[in-house]
């Protein structure tokens, strides 16, 4: 089967940054069947070749060194583009009899990717019905939808509603760009392909799970955007709880998209309900010093851009193992980081002289430096039974000896191929919309914990040390 992918948003960054890059990768890659087509959609007016010539300086920056100018000919042959308005259904009627023009008769399947504003996605996905390019009898017809997937657990709902209206469950591909990481996906590898960390991965042995994604950009031209979400919405929602399913779900029968994502699942029925004062307790949230000055922001804005959240997961593994999962705008550098703190030995032998040791340590290093450390103790040579934590360090790109694909690249392949697991399924998203939920309306109401402010190229704020310290344990910082 021959395969054909339209974007819609074409004109975006996203499609120029991100998406034609990763096709132009798969292409050069053999990835890419030679005969696929990728049509543009968007309502600017361009030709054919005027898209291909805006695409073309994009991709050279954006491909990485895979990128040669008779490379870039060869592929874009096959870009086109077709303007449309999502509004407009004679414009999908005109893009169908476009899509079969340029598509050899019976054999071709179609993935749409959605990249347009999210305000479009169920006007999109009803049209596409309406004109009929929904209907799969003469090949395969899947859609990408990319985040944010409504913005609460009533407008997900309507979206799943919506978009089941017009394409079945396994045809819909709900993008989480942190699951087309190299490393994220290595870590079903660690936990399901190796065998001495699965039987210590549990309350036995694990005192407490750390998740953390720092960045050090903050909002800039977004506030638009960013500040009806918050940081809540924009990473937790989504990327930091797919980071926590990988890491506390079970091992499924088959690395299958359906088991997979049904023991993802399972985590989040797991995550024990806050109440009350468990908010207060257990939600921590910052607000960088510069945020009220960025261009577009309301005065007085109370959007959070840094949180900290601690997670019960309610199940045999996990019982009373705390998850801290915490993420912030304009901290001290870029990192995302999983550390699992194994518990203590239970008793030290070396007497007084000897330090407490910390715990063994396991470290995800999702980015940049992509590896895994373990951090163990040693005694410090020529000394008495003196101990030191030492560290064995994996690094992925001094092991592959290159660099890693981007994250759109398995993604765009997995979807054209037909494999869902590394997509969100919609009781996965309604439910993380459940976890995230109550704790948006505590901070919205009078008993809010603080909103502490932060200092801009911080670890976010001081008192959220203190935060940790109060539970006898501390942030695993890496800058
Ligand atoms: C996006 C968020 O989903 O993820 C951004 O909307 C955030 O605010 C980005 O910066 C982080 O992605 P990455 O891959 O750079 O960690």
């Amino acid at each position: 089967m021959s395969d054909t992918i339209v974007i819609f948003g074409a004109s975006g960054d996203l499609t120029s940054r991100k998406l034609i890059p990763a096709l132009f990768n798969l292409y050069a890659k053999g990835r890419l069947p030679k005969d696929s087509r990728i049509v543009g959609v968007s309502r600017s007016k361009f030709k054919h070749e005027e898209w291909r010539d805006s695409l073309k300086e994009s991709t050279a920056k954006f491909a990485g060194d895979t990128f040669t100018t008779e490379l870039w000919n060869e592929f874009s042959d096959n870009v086109y583009y077709h303007p449309g308005d999502i509004g407009a259904i004679e414009d999908f009627h005109s893009l169908k009899t476009f899509l079969e023009s340029i598509e050899p008769e019976h054999t071709c399947g179609r993935v749409y990717y959605l990249s347009t504003m999210p305000q479009l996605y169920e006007a999109a996905i009803k049209q596409l019905g309406t004109a009929g390019l929904s209907d799969d009898t003469e090949g395969y017809r899947r859609v990408i939808i990319e985040k944010p997937f409504g913005t609460d657990l009533s407008t997900a709902q309507a979206l799943n509603k919506s978009i089941h209206g017009v394409f079945r469950e396994d045809q819909i591909y709900r993008i989480d760009h942190y699951l087309g990481k190299e490393t994220v996906q290595n870590i079903f590898a660690l936990r399901f392909a190796n065998s001495i960390f699965e039987p210590i991965w549990n309350r036995n042995y694990v005192d407490h799970v750390q998740i953390t994604v720092a960045e050090e950009v903050v909002i800039g031209r977004r506030a638009g955007y960013y500040d009806t979400s918050g940081i809540l919405r924009d990473m937790f929602q989504n990327h930091i709880l797919q980071l926590m399913m990988i890491t506390a779900m079970e091992p499924p029968a088959r690395y299958d998209s359906a088991l997979v994502r049904d023991e993802k699942v399972k985590v989040l029925h797991s995550v024990r309900a806050m109440s009350g004062g468990d908010f207060a307790a257990n939600t921590f949230r910052g607000q960088y010093d510069g945020y009220l000055k960025e261009e577009g922001v309301p005065r007085g804005s109370q959007t959070a851009t840094f949180a900290a959240l601690k997670l019960y997961c309610d199940n045999w593994r996990w019982k009373d193992v705390p998850f801290y999962l915490r993420s912030g705008k304009g901290m001290s550098c870029r990192t995302t980081q999983i550390v699992i703190q194994f518990k203590n030995v239970p008793h030290i032998l070396f007497g007084e002289k000897t330090r407490t040791p910390l715990g063994n340590r396991l470290v995800i290093q999702v980015q940049p430096a992509e590896g895994i450390q373990l951090h163990f103790e040693t005694k410090v040579p020529d000394s008495e039974m003196k101990t030191r934590t030492s560290t064995l360090d994996f690094n992925f790109q001094k092991s592959i000896g290159g660099s890693m694909p981007d994250a759109y690249q398995r993604l765009l392949l997995d979807a054209i191929q037909g494999d869902a697991s590394l997509f969100a399924r919609s009781d996965e998203v309604e439910l993380a919309w459940g976890i995230v939920d109550p704790i948006l309306a505590a901070w919205n109401s009078p008993a809010a914990p603080p909103l502490y402010s932060y200092e801009t190229g911080m670890w976010g704020p001081m008192e959220s040390t203190k935060w940790m310290a109060d539970q006898k344990r501390e942030w695993f910082d890496v800058c």
